[in-house]
């Protein structure tokens, strides 16, 4: 009986029952060392780790918490072999470093989360690896291509604006010239979109945002389609000693649980916020992929299950410091970065950030809203009394 994705994520990872009962929950197993009882067990494990099988001869390699986790991220996003990493950003740095070397091409989509472009210009050059970017609503992406691309790089969608990208017709131009597909997949933390299913070679997800759920752990995964992308993804794991703590493996699955229910929830509040916003005479435009208005709908809705709490306002007649006059005058908004916790955000979009759009939207007051599991109607006096103080 096929199972809807939810209903997996409630089974995945848990401990099977030993002498006719258990813990639904796996246990935070917290250890260095792992011993063993002769020579022979220890030789016995040492084969069957190298034969790819998932046990441990050591604390770095994860036990039975991050095995857990390892296979529930699996589940989630169609793939054979999950690599977790101590932040969203490690898991991108660790796949590249996986996939590239000096004198290869890494062709990369313009809309990238802003630190991606700091590990391009700042150590990926340095060690001979050529970097270039892309548009995918303004470029074919095949022509983009050279004889030494190794790696195209997408964000499904893009940060900040929620740029859509048609995956499938991408994944296949690269598949017939030998290239990988690395696609960072946190907006949709691998429920609200699968980039394996179309084809993608790797998914990246900061657990950090909406697998936690709660604020409360920074943690990335690294997600691999197939059995040449993990060995090498495997490699460079263990090469780099990159390792994550229980507790914070635990706390991972732990918002996988709940995963489902609550991006449903942030989605219909946040849709109502999107369409009250996008009705004020002070807003210019509303980033929402759900919103008819997206440039994007058609294939959110073609390709995505839902929605999650991201989205941008950008001002009309207000100016920059206006639209940060707007955001110190939130009250049930925290001022911060990151996004996918229980609770409301406000950051500022920095208008260097959006220069691949053009002028018109470098010059424009905009603000990115995380919104969070809080009473919609709240959320909309507060931006109402923020906005009208300001205009
Ligand atoms: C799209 C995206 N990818 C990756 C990351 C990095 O995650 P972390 O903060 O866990 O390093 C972020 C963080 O904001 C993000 O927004």
């Amino acid at each position: 009986m096929p199972l809807h994705l939810h209903t997996r994520l409630t089974h995945s990872g848990r401990p099977a029952h030993t002498a006719g009962g258990g813990p639904v929950n796996v246990p935070v197993v917290r250890t260095s060392t792992v011993s063993f009882e002769s020579m022979a067990a220890l030789r016995e494990q040492v084969r069957r780790r190298a034969a790819g099988e998932p046990v441990s001869t050591y604390g770095r390699q994860g036990m039975d918490t991050q095995r857990a986790l390892e296979a529930a991220m699996c589940e989630l996003e169609g793939g054979s072999h999950t690599f977790l990493a101590p932040s969203g950003l490690a898991a991108i740095s660790l796949t590249l470093l996986a996939l590239l070397g000096p004198g290869d091409h890494l062709l990369v989509v313009e809309s990238v989360y802003h630190p991606v472009r700091k590990l391009d210009a700042d150590y990926l050059s340095r060690i001979g690896v050529q970097v270039s970017y892309f548009d995918p609503a303004q470029q074919d992406v095949q022509a983009q291509l050279r004889p030494n691309t190794r790696v195209v790089y997408v964000e499904t969608p893009g940060s900040l604006l929620y740029e859509m990208i048609d995956l499938a017709p991408i994944t296949a131009a690269c598949r017939a010239r030998g290239v990988s597909v690395v696609a960072d997949n946190t907006w949709g933390s691998g429920y609200l979109f699968n980039p394996l299913r179309h084809g993608a070679d790797v998914s990246l997800v900061a657990g950090t945002k909406y697998v936690s759920g709660h604020s409360d752990l920074m943690m990335g995964m690294a997600v691999a389609r197939d059995a040449t992308h993990a060995d090498r993804l495997r490699k460079t794991w263990e090469a780099l000693g990159v390792a994550v703590g229980p507790d914070d493996a635990y706390l991972a699955l732990r918002g996988l649980r709940t995963l489902a229910v609550r991006l449903r929830q942030h989605e219909a509040n946040a849709t109502v916020v999107a369409r009250w916003l996008a009705a004020q005479p002070q807003v210019e435009r509303v980033y929402y992929p759900a919103l008819e208005s997206h440039p994007g709908h058609a294939l959110w809705k073609r390709d995505c299950r839902g929605a999650n709490g991201l989205l941008t306002v950008q001002f009309r007649g207000l100016d920059l410091q206006q639209s940060l006059d707007v955001a110190d005058r939130l009250q049930l908004f925290d001022i911060g970065a990151s996004w996918g916790g229980y609770e409301s955000l406000v950051l500022p979009v920095e208008p260097h950030r959006l220069a691949h759009h053009g002028q018109t939207l470098e010059e424009a007051a905009l603000l990115r809203l995380h919104i969070g599991l809080e009473e919609p109607q709240d959320l909309i006096d507060d931006l109402a009394q923020a906005i009208a103080a300001t205009a």
